[in-house]
């Protein structure tokens, strides 16, 4: 029995449904764990824009780092499109991600035996996936100075960012990928471009020094070309795929696509004080507000945020196995939806998964 503060952020889009489908789920594993919440909502993203003017307030960032763990949605949407790049939605969610120092992106790919038919590949190319993307999220490319767009004297405008790391920034994720691949199939593919990139050199060099420690794993090194190759042509080779932020974002997404269908895909941001949990997918304005949105993913979120952000590991098998029995009895949203099936809407895939929540 335990006492937490959650931060909850409903965000743009189909976020709001989604997210109280999966604070149902809080609810009944804190009555059936016997543990109390306390929740705080927090606007990050359009919504904090409409509200506050700015996509990330200092009283948000503040209620986030007081939490112990932040349930995040999604952000985004055509409204806010036209805005300058550090005041776009995007820019709230990099900021929160800085915010908290959750360096660490987990994003595990996994196939659910009674969803193959959605995958883009032959069957027998996607058996046995189940890999994880450690990809690092608060630096790189997305965060490198310098950054802009300038005029140059001859009248030629260049916009450029900057691709750097620091040692101790490729250290800290390598470490958090060898810990994972140590409990699992003890495989780690780091990917670079170390071909090309001065900034890859370097970050091979740290991943070897790393690796010294981690005698029992076994370490490739893989450019990120042919990485993104392998992933269609054979999945089920990845265990841990390590990759700086870029990188893991385009793989991230390729891979996702091998499981059929990106509403089942939750993600991890930890490394720092508090940890972040979202779903990969983004906030679907298009179907917002219409209660036909896949909630799954924000779902497994909230059992990422059990195992990795509260530490409470069968907290988030009952509801892992809630969400494979609900899919292996056919409930299907509009997204994972074959003859056959039931086909329910967001709230009633929240029904059924409550339904199937029991102790562990
Ligand atoms: C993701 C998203 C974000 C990213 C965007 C929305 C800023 O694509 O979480 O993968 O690029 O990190
Ligand atoms: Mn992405």
């Amino acid at each position: 029995m335990s006492e937490f503060n959650i931060a909850m952020m409903p965000g743009d889009g189909i976020g709001p449904e989604i997210l109280s489908q999966a604070k149902r789920v809080v609810d009944r594993i804190a009555k059936l764990y016997k543990h109390t919440f306390h929740y705080k909502t927090v606007y990050i993203g359009g919504c904090s824009i409409d509200k506050f003017g700015e996509p990330l307030t200092e009283k948000t960032i503040k209620a986030v780092l007081s939490s112990d763990a932040l349930l995040f949605s999604s952000v985004g949407g055509e409204k806010w499109d036209d805005l300058p790049q550090n005041k776009r939605p995007e820019a709230g969610l990099l900021g929160i991600r800085k915010a908290i120092e959750g360096y660490a992106n987990l994003r595990p790919v996994k196939i659910f035996p009674t969803m193959k038919s959605f995958s883009t590949l032959k069957d027998d190319v996607i058996n046995g996936i189940d890999m994880i993307i450690v990809r690092e999220l608060v630096s790189g490319i997305y965060f490198g100075e310098p950054k802009g767009v300038v005029t140059l004297p001859n009248g030629i405008r260049k916009g450029f960012n900057t691709m750097s790391y620091k040692d101790y920034e490729i250290e800290r994720i390598a470490k958090i990928a060898f810990d994972l691949a140590g409990n699992r199939k003890k495989k780690v593919v780091s990917v670079d471009k170390a071909n090309v990139l001065d900034v890859s050199t370097l970050w091979r060099e740290v991943v070897d020094e790393v690796h010294k420690n981690y005698q029992d794993i076994e370490l490739t090194h893989m450019y990120v070309d042919n990485a993104a190759m392998q992933i269609v042509r054979n999945p089920s080779q990845f265990d841990v795929i390590l990759a700086g932020n870029i990188f893991g974002d385009i793989l991230s997404d390729e891979a996702s696509m091998a499981t059929g269908s990106l509403g089942m895909l939750p993600s991890a941001a930890i490394g720092g004080d508090v940890g972040m949990f979202e779903p990969v997918h983004g906030s679907a304005p298009d179907i917002a507000g219409l209660n036909i949105a896949n909630p799954i993913a924000q779902i497994l979120s909230s059992a990422m945020m059990f195992r990795y952000g509260l530490n409470l590991h069968k907290e988030a098998d009952s509801i892992e196995k809630a969400v494979e029995s609900t899919l292996n009895d056919g409930y299907r949203t509009r997204d994972i939806f074959k003859i056959g099936n039931k086909k329910v809407g967001t709230s009633q895939m929240g029904d059924a998964i409550l339904e199937r929540i029991e102790c562990e």
